[in-house]
């Protein structure tokens, strides 16, 4: 059967590289299989009661490969299988997937194209065990699923980051102020060891290797020694006091997260300001994080990931996410996808390098 009809939806948080993928799929479709692009705005939730669509043509995608964002929209609420809604105190959960699967057919869609990262991607395969051809693209600026070497987004986060850190030197310096910096990253730590190793953070602390106070102290009590009185810390918002949890900013009920990090940077600045190591100050990057520019690095795997995803539709593939090992596009069953979370090995590569150049984790 030649490819018709691709459906192609973002959902879960944003990040740089989307519209770049959007763009791929979009050209790819048209240009080698003359096949029709139809977007689904604001995730799973556009195929929701009266379909949200919109048609994708090349004109349409021109002028996206550098546009952050995703000019279909996204949300990490709406997961049709288990819909939230809040009514009063009342949380109610319902099963609106007969709906997605219906709009799919009457769409006339012949294969569906989510973009996201482990929510969306796991919605999809339920989906696709209910009859609908579904292949995920792996975007994520947390870079944290196992089955692919990077997710794009990620790449344009750590070079954020990486800018906020350089710029954060320099003024830490001038004030010989201690400054903490938090990274996103959710519950493992890739944004902060690379962006931190990347921009020279002294102290890096991460998900994955729980910290001691007293460890942090020691660290900036020897660089003082040395005539070094200012210092850069650099913490994921999923870092914890070793026997302690991360810190939480919000308990968002209607959401499929509903433990929202964040804080752990103010947090960290009160505990400091007890040991009279001088001034210290919180940075929280947030979303600048997941917005603007992508990166060349994220622009490309977009691009390869969307049109080997479109090559995959061609061929009859469904079922499974696109992803990037050892350089190269392939594909691997969904299911078997979405089982491990890929962390930062605490005796791996990363925190080995910045080890042997005296970074300390606080441990
Ligand atoms: O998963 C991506 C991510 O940016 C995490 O790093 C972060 O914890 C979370 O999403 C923030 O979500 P929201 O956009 O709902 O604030």
């Amino acid at each position: 059967m030649p490819l018709k009809r691709i459906g192609v939806l973002t959902g879960g948080g944003d990040c740089s590289g989307l519209n770049a993928a959007i763009r791929a799929v979009t050209r790819c479709a048209v240009y080698q299989y003359g096949a029709t692009v139809v977007g689904i705005r604001d995730g799973f939730e556009g195929l929701l009661g009266t379909p949200r669509t919109l048609s994708l043509t090349q004109s349409m995608v021109r002028g996206l490969l550098a546009r952050g964002g995703t000019i279909l929209g996204s949300t990490n609420k709406g997961d049709p299988f288990a819909y939230k809604s809040v009514e009063g105190d009342r949380v109610i959960t319902t099963d609106r997937s007969d709906e997605v699967i219906e709009n799919f057919r009457n769409l006339e869609l012949d294969v569906l194209i989510v973009i996201g990262g482990d929510g969306t991607n796991a919605i999809g395969w339920k989906l696709h065990k209910r009859g609908v051809p579904v292949i995920g693209l792996p975007k994520t600026i947390d870079n944290d699923l196992d089955a692919t070497d990077v997710t794009f987004g990620f790449d344009t986060a750590v070079n954020v980051v990486v800018e906020a850190i350089d710029r954060l030197q320099t003024t830490a310096e001038s004030h010989h102020r201690i400054m903490v910096v938090e990274t996103m990253g959710r519950n493992v730590g890739w944004i902060a060891v690379e962006a931190g190793l990347a921009g020279g953070a002294h102290i890096i602390l991460i998900p994955e290797i729980p910290f001691e106070i007293e460890k942090i102290v020691e660290a900036i009590r020897k660089r003082r020694a040395k005539g070094r009185n200012f210092t850069i810390i650099c913490v994921a918002e999923g870092a914890k006091l070793k026997g302690g949890n991360a810190v939480v900013d919000k308990i968002v009920r209607d959401s499929a997260e509903t433990i929202r990090l964040g804080g752990i940077s103010k947090t960290l600045v009160d505990w400091l300001e007890d040991y009279n190591l001088g001034e210290c100050r919180a940075t929280d990057l947030g979303h600048i994080q997941r917005g603007g520019t992508p990166s060349a690095f994220d622009r490309n795997l977009a691009t390869r990931l969307g049109v080997y995803a479109v090559h995959c539709a061609a061929r009859g593939e469904s079922g499974v996410l696109v992803v990037h090992k050892n350089t190269e596009a392939s594909t691997i069953s969904l299911g078997d996808a979405l089982k491990k979370i890929r962390r930062v090995d605490p005796d791996g590569k990363w925190v080995k390098t910045a080890r042997d150049i005296g970074v300390s984790f606080g441990d």
